[in-house]
């Protein structure tokens, strides 16, 4: 138990800071549920698969390569739900769509998708395809991932994206549409941040587009807590992070709870559009909000799908 958690109280859900994905999934049945997690190999991701398994889902993990997702899920074959292991590289368009076709070509019915996986606060900039890569990986793929399997989404099906209270550092201006690439100015923090914003936003205009359906989307910010998501901080930074993280950050259990609880909880049918933390509503940062900024993120996404789709032949 970090030092932090002796302070923290319970929200109005019953869970809180220190509720792990166990505990908030006691007594929930999965049986006969599909849910697709991406990032299955690492940190949060493989935490969340390992539970929703344990609770009788059948689960689609996904990761960067087919080895990659097949290690994962390796130790999953024997749970009752069964597992579905596939590649999917958000950078790169062609492996998402091939994810897409995958899931399609299986015929599955997917009862949440959680958009996990994410890259963070590359030191220098870097591009695939014309984007920057953070919002390339965090953002444009997972828009590529689910607007492919919209129609693979049962009635009351949840689509959880993984944003962060790093959100919060992105650029005043909330997206800044005219450098995309990164060429006219490259932050390692606001980059992360702007993709993280860009995850909150998604979910917004997701969650207005499924109204009068069954089906959801929301955010969460897992917490902070010491995975592989690090590897490209500075380590001296890395190193005071982890130091004071040994007070205050989660454990990975802690930190996969609120995104598990968001995806499954019986207490959040038809509960959308929100911002989770600790497994509770949070505020987020007010342009989060924004109908606008979120229907001209979605626009430009599509436009940007639209180009990738069609680079791919
Ligand atoms: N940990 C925190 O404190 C924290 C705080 C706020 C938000 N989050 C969010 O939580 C999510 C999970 O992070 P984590 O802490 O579990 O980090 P992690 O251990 O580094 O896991 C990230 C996962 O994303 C995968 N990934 C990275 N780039 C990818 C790409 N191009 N295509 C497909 N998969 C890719 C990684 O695959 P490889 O292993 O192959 O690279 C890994 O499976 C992220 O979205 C992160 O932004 C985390």
């Amino acid at each position: 138990m970090s030092l932090y958690e002796l302070f923290k109280a319970k929200g109005p859900s019953g869970f809180g800071y220190g509720s792990t994905a166990e505990e908030v999934t006691v007594g929930v049945s999965l049986a006969g549920k599909t849910i697709l997690v991406t990032g299955c190999n690492s940190g949060l991701g493989e935490e969340t698969m390992r539970v929703l398994a344990l609770r009788g889902a059948r689960i689609v993990g996904t990761a960067r390569t087919l080895e990659k997702a097949t290690a994962a899920t390796t130790a999953l074959h024997a749970a009752p739900g069964g597992v579905l292991p596939l590649a999917c590289e958000l950078s790169d368009p062609g492996s998402v769509l091939a994810c897409v076709e995958s899931v399609k070509r299986a015929g599955l019915a997917l009862d949440a998708i959680i958009c996990n996986a994410g890259i963070m606060m590359l030191p220098k900039l870097e591009t695939a395809h014309g984007y920057e890569l953070q919002f390339l990986t965090n953002h444009i793929g997972h828009f590529l991932l689910v607007t492919g399997l919209l129609e693979q989404l049962t009635e009351t099906g949840r689509v959880v994206m993984l944003s962060s209270a790093a959100h919060e550092r992105a650029p005043r201006e909330g997206i800044q549409f005219d450098n995309l690439d990164g060429a006219k100015g490259y932050g390692s923090i606001a980059a992360y941040g702007q993709s993280k914003l860009a995850n909150l936003l998604f979910a917004k205009e997701l969650s207005r587009r499924f109204a009068g359906t069954g089906k959801t989307a929301n955010a969460v910010h897992p917490g902070v807590i010491n995975t592989n998501l690090g590897r490209h901080v500075n380590r001296a930074l890395w190193a005071v992070f982890t130091l004071v993280g040994k007070l205050a950050l989660k454990s990975v259990p802690q930190g996969a709870a609120t995104q598990v609880y968001v995806a499954v909880s019986p207490a959040l049918a038809g509960v959308s559009g929100e911002y989770f933390a600790d497994c509770n509503v949070a505020k987020s940062r007010a342009d989060a909000n924004d109908a606008a900024l979120a229907k001209k993120l979605w626009d430009r996404s599509e436009a940007i799908a639209a180009e990738l789709r069609s680079a791919q032949g």
